[in-house]
């Protein structure tokens, strides 16, 4: 069995909120070379978050997994916090470590299966965005058949998926089949608070309760109570053979979906498709942006990556992009830019509003 675990957060910021800091990208890639618990890893950024992209044989939620990576982001922290990056080690939210990263502030997206004869998967790194930005193109991926027409040609995709999908305010799951609950499955995950975090494959293919996709749904905000940062999500998706293939996950990108989490983790913007080369934010820090990047596993090596949004195929979404990008950004402070008041919650916003508390007088 292979574990493929995708394990990040933000530990510093270089410049604000933009981007990693190569030293410290070079900090993880030594000691994860230097480490034999770990059969293989690629170490990936996508705006000012930093993910380990982990290759082992020791299951999910794995406490040694888990606590390398725990200490791994807090030694590179202590390097974020020498070079006063910014926001360092701000994800960090627990002082010392206590079986698994749950709760920690760190976001994990982790799948273990029986590798294939041959094991195509991509992963997924946001930034600026919130784990239900994945709801739409996963949708599109293992359900829209005008996304992935193997849900209709390949007799093994025919039976449809299953959905896990979780209730990030209440913190209850549900699972839903597609094709036939598809619209209940919408009802849900058409709401950002309710987050896809698993899919199973209903083919009889991949043995039971074994996923063929995976989101990290860790809330910063939820677990700190505040707004500590931004919970910038990553997903490991399996392709091809009974799966959709590249091109229909990668289709699955091809409009800029509208996402929230842009500027203070309190506006809506289009999220864009980009290379590592572009993963960088900066327009208002932002637009939210998602990376893809294929591996081929081969018997716990990762084979690759490659940087599939780099493809010219994309500089449309880009452009169209940067075109809504305009229009939202016209909106200003009001919304649907802005998101509605009960989001901002955990933000500093009640915190101002707190001083006209007093104006408010009862109408007769
Ligand atoms: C962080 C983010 C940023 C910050 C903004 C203000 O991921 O979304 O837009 O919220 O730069 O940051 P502070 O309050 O730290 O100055
Ligand atoms: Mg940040
Ligand atoms: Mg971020």
């Amino acid at each position: 069995m292979t574990t493929i675990s995708v394990i990040k957060a933000d530990i510093g910021g270089l410049v604000g909120h933009s981007t990693v800091d190569p030293e410290i990208l070079e900090f993880f890639e030594n000691e994860l070379e230097k480490n034999d618990l770990i059969g293989d890893y690629f170490v990936a950024w996508a705006g000012d978050d930093i993910s380990l992209i982990l290759s082992h044989n020791k299951g999910e939620n794995h406490p040694l997994i888990h606590e390398l990576a725990w200490r791994l982001f807090n030694e590179g922290a202590k390097i974020a916090k020498e070079k006063k990056l910014y926001g360092a080690g701000q994800d960090l939210l627990k002082d010392s470590f206590s079986g698994n990263v749950k709760g920690s502030g760190l976001g994990v997206a982790e799948m273990e299966f029986k590798e294939r004869p041959s094991e195509p998967i991509v992963v997924f790194l946001m930034d600026k965005t919130e784990p239900s930005a994945f709801n739409v193109p996963l949708y599109k991926m293992f359900a829209d058949p005008f996304n992935t027409p193997g849900l209709v040609i390949d007799p093994n995709m025919n039976k449809g998926f299953d959905f896990e999908i979780l209730d990030l305010l209440k913190n209850k799951k549900a699972i839903f089949s597609t094709p036939e609950e598809s619209y209940a499955l919408l009802g849900y995950i058409g709401n950002r608070h309710y987050a896809i975090k698993r899919i199973y494959s209903r083919s009889g293919k991949f043995p039971e309760r074994e996923p063929v996709a995976a989101v990290s749904t860790e809330k910063l905000s939820l677990i700190a109570g505040r707004y500590v940062g931004k919970d910038d999500p990553v997903a490991i998706v399996r392709a091809q053979s009974g799966l959709p293939a590249v091109g229909e996950i990668l289709e699955a990108f091809s409009k800029p979906w509208l996402v929230a989490g842009w500027m203070r983790g309190s506006h809506i913007g289009p999220l864009m498709p980009v290379s590592l080369e572009n993963a960088m934010i900066s327009r208002f820090d932002g637009p939210p942006r998602v990376v893809a990047l294929g591996f081929q596993v081969n018997n716990g090596k990762l084979e690759g990556p490659v940087d599939l949004f780099e493809d010219v195929a994309f500089d449309r979404v880009r452009e169209e992009a940067n075109k809504l990008a305009e229009y939202m950004r016209m909106h200003g402070p009001f919304e649907p830019h802005r998101l509605p008041e009960q989001d901002l919650e955990y933000t500093t916003l009640p915190q101002l509003q707190e001083r006209f508390k007093e104006r408010w007088e009862d109408l007769e």
